[in-house]
Parts: C-alpha cells; structure tokens; sequence
C-alpha cells in the first residue's frame, strides 16, 4: 500500500461510533481520545492502526492527531478591514449608530466594489493560508459584500474562484439578504435577493435578522425559495437583539441558527430538541458584542452545538479556530471535547459533508491534522498555535517550520 502511517500519537480524537452525522453536544464526554495511529491510503483515512508498509511514517510521540477542521461559518470573500471601527466600539459607540455613520456593512461594501478581483481574491488566499496553518481543512465563505445584484453576483463568482484556487474544501452560501442597500426598503431588498437566491450558484442560503438588516418574514420567505430549490437554509439571529427568530428558522427546517447571543430562554428548548444545529461565534461576541450565547445551556440540553470563526471585517477579524476554540472553552463553561466536537463532526453536517470530513473514519477524506499536544493544551495555552502538520486528502500540505519532519510537498 502506499499511503500515510501517523503512529505513536498520545491522543487520537474519533466518534463513539462509525457513520454518525452528527453528535449532540450533550453526549460529546463520549467522543474518544486515546492513544494510537492514523493510517491513510491515497485521499482516504484506511483506518484507525498503524500501517508498517506506508511510504511516509510520522512519528507523532506526544501529539494528539485530530481530523482536520471545519469552519462552517465564514464570511470569505471580503476586501480590507475595519480595524478603526474596533476601536469606536471598545470605546463604546454602538453597531447600530457605526453603521449609521457610514461604517459596518455598507463600508466593506465599498471596498468590495473598489478592489479588483485580484484583490478580493489575493487577501481570500492569505486568510485561507492562515486558515490551513492553524488546521482548517474544510470551509464555507458567503456573499453578502456585495450590496447590489451585480455586486452580489460577482461575490458568488469571486467565493467559487477561490474554491477552485485553495487547498481546502469549500462550500459557498448566498447571503444577498445581508444588509439594506441604500435607496431600498428592505421590503424592495427582498425581491432582489429572493430573485438571486432562486438563481444563483451556490450550496446553501443566508440571512442576516436584525432591526438594522431583515425581519422575520424575510427569513420565512428565504425559507420558501431554500425549499424551492432544495438548498439548506441558514440564519443569522438574535446576534444584537432579541427577535424571537428561532421558531421562525425552526419552522422553515432551517439547517442552522447562527449566533444566539440573545436567544430567548423560552426558545433554547426548542432548538435543543430539533434537528437544526446552533452555530456559536465566541469570536464575534468577544470582539463585536457584549452578550454571550447560553452555549452551556444549549449544550446540556443536547443542542446540536457548532463553533466557528465568523472570519470577516466587522465582527470577527479572526481566522484561526484554535483561538475560538479557546474563548468557547472560557466563556461558555464547555470542555476541549465538546468545542472540538463542534468545529469538526457537528461543523461538518452544517455544511452538508459529514460523509466526507468531520471525523477519522475509514472511508473519510483524508484531511488530518497533528497538534504538537494533547487536546486540552488547545483551550489553554490561549492564542498560540498548535497546530504542526496538516494534511488534505492524504497529502501533507503544511508542516510548521520547526518541525523536525520533512514531509514532501508540504509547504
Ligand atoms: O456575522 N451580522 C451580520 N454579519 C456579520 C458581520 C458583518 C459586518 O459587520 O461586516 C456577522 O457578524
Ligand atoms: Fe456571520
């Protein structure tokens, strides 16, 4: 056989149980993290034993081998950053009154339009390098920077191209209903993106509910044209304000509810009971808002639970998933296991691929990542990175620089 044989490893992360779609977070204490090896044959994982025959042995003695990450919640592509409004909002200046000064969303909106698409797609690159580096293998991007239709159209062609360009496995999500263009009703808006949505190329649809974006009945006209087209519906709620947007989201079938920072306690039974993942960005609540979702709550209450970045540039300027692995650990009371539950299997199935990446199963994509560590140093040596190989359909793609191992092909 010619493949990868990762062996020796202090801690091997894996489901309890083979073909699962998904694991409620409630029952994450039964994710196993033992001792062992990897192997892989060709893009595959072979098995869970150490393969005497590979052409490539790594000897991973004291780290922890963990399938590759799944950042289901980004918003790549974008053009720039906000870094000047960060600083009106620690000092206290709110989204809504940034927003209304030009900044926020009809801001980056603007830099979309400005940059060429060389540009757009030249900062896509680098985050997604700085992506790979800290273990995401698989990510979703949206549109929603585009602010007219044929701004919008060209972010859905600008999210492919940079699928087509990177290493990772993507997935692309039409948020046309992100923010109100000027010289619409969000009424108005809604035809536009319901028209974009129904005709678009792209894996699942977006909103985003607030007072300053879409109502609630925009959510549940998004939710008809998803089920028009067979399309996962995705939504983002109760981020700023209490809308009372679960049930809704709930009731069209959404695949998930992203954010619940203000999830009304009356509705955390609900979503905990359904088949509709709670997406949580503690990137976004840490750096963008006060409130903080009631992720243990959710967890206990056997939520569906999933983490990601939020990566974009108003919110969350952040790309690594080691570092929001580590703010969920802190803020939400949640152990390593159930944060890496979220960011591998659970993100997995919020994108539709939990048959191909998400866990170490035979059969499964061959994406892997080596932590220098055992897992529980991820959450607690906060803000550095330990990741230290990655690998994508059974091919090393970056090894840290200070590696002793020489993995052919890796950056
Ligand atoms: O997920 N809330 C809406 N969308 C983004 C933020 C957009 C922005 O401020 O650029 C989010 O937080
Ligand atoms: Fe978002």
């Amino acid at each position: 056989m010619s493949g990868v044989s990762i062996e020796n490893a202090a801690e091997v992360l894996r489901p309890p149980a083979d073909g699962l779609p998904y694991l409620r977070s409630d029952r994450a204490g039964e994710l196993v993290l033992d001792g062992g090896a990897v192997a892989l044959d060709g893009d595959r994982i072979a098995g869970l034993d150490a393969d005497a025959t590979a052409t490539l042995r790594i000897d991973a003695t004291g780290c922890s081998v963990l399938p590759g990450f799944v950042d289901c919640h980004t918003h790549l592509p974008f053009a720039g950053w906000r870094a000047e409004e960060y600083e009106l909002k620690v000092t206290g200046v709110p989204y809504e009154e940034i927003a209304r000064r030009g900044g926020g969303i009809a801001s980056s909106a603007r830099a979309f339009g400005a940059a060429s698409d060389e540009e757009v797609l030249a900062q896509a690159r680098g985050l997604s390098a700085d992506m790979l580096r800290t273990g995401t293998t698989t990510f979703e991007g949206k549109t929603g920077y585009g602010l007219s239709v044929f701004a919008e159209r060209r972010a859905a062609r600008l999210g492919r191209d940079l699928g087509l360009e990177v290493v990772q496995s993507t997935t692309l999500t039409g948020l046309f209903a992100h923010a109100v263009p000027d010289g619409y009703t969000a009424d108005g808006w809604m035809d536009e993106a319901e028209a974009l949505a129904r005709s678009a190329d792209v894996d699942a649809l977006d909103i985003y509910v607030e007072s300053v974006a879409f109502a609630n009945e925009h959510l549940e006209r998004l939710g008809a044209v998803a089920r028009e087209r067979g399309l996962p519906l995705r939504a983002h709620v109760e981020q700023f304000a209490e809308n009372r947007s679960v049930p809704v989201a709930l009731a069209a079938g959404a695949r998930s509810v992203d954010h619940l920072a203000c999830l009304h306690p009356d509705d955390l039974g609900p979503l905990a009971a359904s088949e509709t993942a709670a997406v949580l960005l503690p990137g976004a609540e840490f750096l963008g808002a006060e409130r903080v979702a009631p992720a243990r709550d959710l967890a206990d209450a056997g939520a569906i639970c999933v983490l990601g970045t939020d990566l974009n540039p108003g919110t969350s300027p952040v790309a690594s998933l080691p570092v929001i692995v580590g703010l969920a650990v802190r803020r939400y009371g949640w152990t390593a296991r159930e944060a890496l539950l979220a960011c591998t299997l659970n993100a997995a199935h919020v994108l539709g691929m939990a048959g191909e990446a998400g866990s170490l199963e035979r059969g499964k994509r061959a994406d892997v990542i080596v932590l220098d560590a055992p897992v529980a140093q991820v959450p607690y040596r906060f803000g550095r990175n330990p990741v230290c190989a990655v690998l994508v359909a059974g091919r090393p793609v970056w090894v840290r620089p200070d590696s002793a191992w020489r993995l052919e092909g890796a950056a």
